[in-house]
């Protein structure tokens, strides 16, 4: 009875371990890897949204020499967002300034765009 709790503990913490472990990346795997650019590798975890932002919006907003906010880029979007959602499903829809109209997406219905936006605009949670 004794020495099965103390097993019981100690499976636990090792668990525990284990599961820090994954959530820190991995333990000592990838030191030599290039850190990844985020922007330049995000995409939408909805099948038909990633085909749309491939085809559009990510020419210009994974692409630092674009000038746009780049996707998961929380610094350039802030301000942004300050705007409210609806302003800039307005803006992508008519333009605004460097940001063409629709983003260049003509298939895009009002709400990809807004998913599009969340999407873009949200920080990624892999990483750190
Ligand atoms: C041809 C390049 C290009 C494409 C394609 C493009 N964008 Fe943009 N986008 C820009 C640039 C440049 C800006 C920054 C405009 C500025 O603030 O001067 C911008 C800004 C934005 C903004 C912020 C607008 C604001 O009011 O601050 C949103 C939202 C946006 N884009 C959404 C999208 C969406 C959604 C798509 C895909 C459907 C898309 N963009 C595709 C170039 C592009």
């Amino acid at each position: 009875m004794q020495a099965g709790q103390n097993w019981g503990r100690r499976w636990r913490g090792l668990a525990a371990m284990l599961g820090l472990c994954a959530l820190l990346g991995g333990c000592g795997e990838e030191a030599g890897a290039p850190a990844p650019t985020g922007a330049a590798q995000a995409v939408p975890a909805d099948a038909a949204l990633a085909q749309l932002y491939g085809a559009s919006c990510r020419q210009c907003h994974a692409n630092p020499a674009a000038g746009a906010p780049l996707t998961g880029d929380a610094v350039a979007w802030t301000p942004r967002l300050a705007k409210g959602l609806d302003t800039l499903l307005e803006h992508s829809i008519n333009g605004f300034q460097g940001m063409p109209p629709m983003g260049l997406c003509m298939q895009c219905t009002e709400q990809e765009f807004r998913a599009l936006i969340e999407f873009m605009a949200a920080v990624p949670t892999e990483g750190r």
